[in-house]
């Protein structure tokens, strides 16, 4: 058995396949075109390569998707070093050929070859579906993972924002955000962003259903950026830097106003550490424990700090 990566033949063969785990509620087609388009985008050009795990026989017996991101790692002198490391997704394993340790090997594989390949290695992260048992095996940490739901609302009160962001806000507002201040983060590009509007552009499409008017808004020298996740219902925020309760409460406010005009349900933030705190105070704002999506890590050099010290903005979702 052995790595390959995948040929696009291959990886159109695999579309035809995963439509069973991912494809709901498109058509194979529609699933086809989905994917098509994705794999079409820059960052996905740019970043992603679609692994297999090939027997003997040359018969595929799993396959994974990476994604190259930037991270960074702060040194003794406190100054950031630039790396790479790689998100996963798409594990996949079809029905009669699971229980036999393919996934696990897959991943056990891809890992000793980013190791080898990556030219600054720093860790690989993935949002796990199926619990943290199978990836702990090939060394990911889990991260506890809880998310904030806030009905939409036409009138959610509060404070104004200073404005909405369109799509070709996206590269400005990243330079505008804060980093986080802990010892290693991964940062989204933006082109990273634009591949989940790519998505929303993908399933408003295919489901016919109308865009939110905006992907984020600023208020102060606080930012959101947001997506619609058109299947569940969901706005969910992509990257949330607010300063203060106030402002925080004024970007969420105007979220829920966006997803009430696209006929969304609710709005989800992925919980991050440094900004919890000021959600406590949102009227409305409900802590749940994460249905899937669980992020894990694995390290691909030493010298990294342990898994739950990483955050994890949904933009690193893949
Ligand atoms: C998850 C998946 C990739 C595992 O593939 P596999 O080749 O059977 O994996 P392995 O044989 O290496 O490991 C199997 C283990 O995964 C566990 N597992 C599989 N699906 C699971 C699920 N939905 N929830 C929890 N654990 C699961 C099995 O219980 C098994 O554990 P055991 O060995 O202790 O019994 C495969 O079931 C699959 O393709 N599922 C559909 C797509 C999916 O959900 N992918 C994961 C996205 S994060």
């Amino acid at each position: 058995m052995s790595l390959v990566l995948a040929s696009d033949a291959q990886k159109a063969a695999r579309d035809a396949v995963t439509h069973a785990a991912w494809g709901s509620p498109l058509s194979v087609a529609q699933y086809q075109e989905r994917e098509a388009r994705l794999r079409a985008h820059p960052w996905s050009r740019e970043a992603m390569s679609t692994w297999l795990w090939v027997g003997g026989d040359g018969a595929v017996l799993a396959s994974c998707e990476t994604f190259r991101t930037d991270s960074f790692l702060r040194g003794e002198d406190g100054r950031y070093a630039q790396g790479d490391s790689y998100a996963i997704a798409s594990v996949f394993t079809e029905t009669a050929l699971r229980g036999r340790g393919y996934a696990t090997r897959l991943m056990d594989a891809v890992a000793l070859e980013l190791e080898r390949v990556a030219p600054r290695p720093h860790a690989v992260v993935l949002f796990s579906d199926v619990g943290a048992p199978l990836y702990r095996r090939s060394g990911y940490v889990e991260v506890p993972a809880w998310d904030w739901h806030l009905d939409a609302s036409p009138e959610p009160g509060g404070r104004a924002v200073d404005g909405g962001l369109q799509e070709t806000d996206v590269a400005r507002t990243l330079g505008r955000m804060r980093r986080p201040g802990v010892p290693f983060h991964l940062w989204p590009s933006a082109s990273q962003v634009d591949w989940h509007l790519e998505r929303e552009r993908i399933y408003a499409e295919l489901l016919e259903r109308p865009r939110p008017q905006t992907c984020g808004a600023v208020v102060g020298a606080s930012t959101a950026l947001w997506t619609m996740m058109a299947r569940y219902g969901e706005l969910v925020v992509l990257m949330l830097d607010a300063r203060d309760a106030s402002d925080a409460q004024a970007l969420l406010g105007e979220a829920r106003r966006v997803a009430h005009r696209a006929g969304l349900k609710r709005v989800v933030w992925w919980e991050e550490a440094a900004t919890a705190p000021l959600l406590a105070g949102v009227p409305g704002a409900v802590r749940a424990p994460r249905d899937g999506s669980l992020p894990m890590l694995r390290p691909l050099r030493p010298g990294l700090p342990p898994a739950p010290e990483v955050p994890f903005p949904r933009a690193l979702w893949v």
